[in-house]
């Protein structure tokens, strides 16, 4: 029975699964730009709306810290803090930089305009996507 229903779980997921990069280009990328050095950055923040992905991730990455020397474990907390913060971005939620939040203020929330599959897709993406790019 176990086996039954995770198979069926796989194949419904891979059924089912979206396009992280297209839900990135539907849902952030308005205001995430997806790569930019950070020179670049620093000079072009009156023209941007968010800090680029390849930052958020890094940042991520380097602020979802585990005792284990586990890549899965720290993949998966870092979709699940991404899932969370699509739905519920707060000030008290955010690893951003103090001076990005006084930048750009808070994430308003994309609940309701991005479903759970898609949210899942996209903070997938979010980590593999810069797997050997640093800002
Ligand atoms: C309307 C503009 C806007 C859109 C659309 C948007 N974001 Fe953001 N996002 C921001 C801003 C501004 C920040 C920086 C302030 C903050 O952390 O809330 C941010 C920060 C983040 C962070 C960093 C949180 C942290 O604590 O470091 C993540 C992760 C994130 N966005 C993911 C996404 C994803 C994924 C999408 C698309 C599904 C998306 N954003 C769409 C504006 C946006």
């Amino acid at each position: 029975m176990k086996k039954v229903v995770t198979t069926s779980l796989l194949l419904g997921a891979t059924l089912f699964a979206s396009d992280g990069y297209e839900v990135y280009r539907k849902n952030c990328m308005s205001c995430h730009v997806e790569i930019m050095e950070k020179d670049k950055a620093l000079k072009n923040l009156k023209d941007m709306k968010a800090p680029p992905m390849v930052e958020v991730s890094n940042r991520l990455k380097e602020n979802i810290i585990i005792k284990d020397d586990e890549e899965d474990l720290h993949r998966h907390l870092f979709i699940l803090f991404v899932k969370d913060y699509i739905s519920n971005p707060k000030i008290d939620n955010s690893m951003c930089h103090v001076g990005a939040l006084e930048r750009f203020g808070v994430m308003p929330s994309l609940e309701g305009k991005i479903n759970s599959e898609e949210k899942q897709a996209v903070a997938e993406w979010l980590y593999d996507r810069y797997a050997n790019v640093k800002f």
